[in-house]
């Protein structure tokens, strides 16, 4: 919510004709989704890297109640993930490597958008996917690469990469 005023701010600003300061003060919102269950595990630690010195909002998937798609159960809180989701400008989606590939709960929450979101509903954020596991082999990282940037594309977002390490997360941040 700051984040959305600040931009307006700026952007009123921007409107009375001053385009550089628009491009310098400008930021970003950004929602990190960590489908680890750890709080403080190395997905977060990953995240931590790639977004410091950015302000940014976690949202732990380990706190909502996600059904597998499929199932309908009234306390189920898709919905307010998918709200959240549209309220930031980037979203930062972590998984750790979970038998040669993306969590479960990472892939429950793919899984859902198929039928309740429409295609392009997420137009116009930036998209990134961070991925780490203890020995985790190159098909298995290209493998869920592979799935993270169709959603991303399916849903409008432009997909900015995949972060594994330190080095991406500098590189990626960047670009953020
Ligand atoms: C159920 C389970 C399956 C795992 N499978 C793999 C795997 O296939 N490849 C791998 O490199 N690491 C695997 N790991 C290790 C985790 O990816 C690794 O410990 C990761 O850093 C955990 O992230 P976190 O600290 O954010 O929870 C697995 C861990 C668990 C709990």
């Amino acid at each position: 919510m700051v984040n959305m005023l600040w931009n307006i701010f700026i952007m009123d600003y921007a409107g009375s004709g001053s385009n550089e300061v628009y491009k310098e003060y400008k930021k970003m919102s950004i929602l990190f989704i960590n489908g680890s269950p750890n709080k403080d595990g190395n997905t977060v630690r990953l995240a931590e890297k790639l977004l410091a010195g950015k302000e940014y909002e976690t949202l732990h998937l380990v706190d909502y109640r996600l059904y597998s798609y499929g199932q309908k159960f009234e306390e189920d809180q898709f919905a307010e993930i998918v709200k959240k989701m549209k309220e930031d400008e980037i979203v930062v989606i972590g998984s750790p490597v979970y038998w040669h590939n993306m969590s479960g709960a990472v892939r429950n929450l793919l899984d859902r958008f198929y039928g309740p979101v429409r295609a392009g509903e997420l137009s116009g954020k930036k998209f990134v996917f961070l991925f780490q596991g203890a020995a985790p082999e190159k098909w298995m990282m290209e493998k869920a690469e592979y799935t993270m940037s169709r959603f991303a594309s399916m849903y409008g977002m432009d997909y900015v990469g995949m972060v594994t390490d330190s080095k991406e997360a500098e590189r990626i941040s960047n670009k953020l």
